[in-house]
């Protein structure tokens, strides 16, 4: 069974309560139940990571393969628009990359308009709320039976 990597970035963990109007009304549990119930569906094992530092969730990419992962879900939260550490350790490993974001980060505040991650990304996902994972989940199940 192929398995897929699932990572949260900073501030992650606060959903269902850090700013709805934003970010929607779903925990990070409740996110991942849906995402779970999806896999069962498509046949693929999750694992889930969150994480509010940068260098924890830079050695979990940095395993991933090692880990027997064949492609990842990431939503780097803040650290799309500052960590050369996340874009290095995803442009390190040959494990296909699919970013989410919650809201649509080109709508937003200018600092938001830029992702250091994306480039070395399979492709991006931004503004469908949770949609936005099962959307990066689709292409990360496409991704990992290529
Ligand atoms: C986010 C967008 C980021 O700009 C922000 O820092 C987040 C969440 C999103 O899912 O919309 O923490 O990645």
């Amino acid at each position: 069974m192929k398995k897929i990597l699932v990572v949260h970035g900073p501030n992650l963990n606060l959903l269902g309560s850090r700013e709805p109007s934003i970010y929607g009304a779903a925990s990070l549990d409740e996110i991942n139940g849906i995402l779970q119930t999806f896999a069962c569906q498509r046949g693929v094992e999750l694992s889930f990571f969150q994480s509010n530092h940068e260098g924890d969730i830079v050695d979990m990419i940095g395993k991933s393969v090692k880990d027997g992962f064949s492609s990842i879900v990431i939503n780097p939260a803040a650290y799309t628009h500052t960590s050369v550490a996340i874009r290095d350790a995803i442009s390190a490993i040959k494990v296909p990359t699919v970013e989410v974001h919650l809201s649509n980060i080109y709508k937003r505040e200018e600092f938001r308009h830029h992702s250091l991650i994306a480039p070395v990304c399979a492709g991006q996902i931004s503004g469908f709320g949770v949609q936005s994972y099962v959307l990066g989940l689709t292409a990360a199940i496409d991704l990992s039976e290529q």
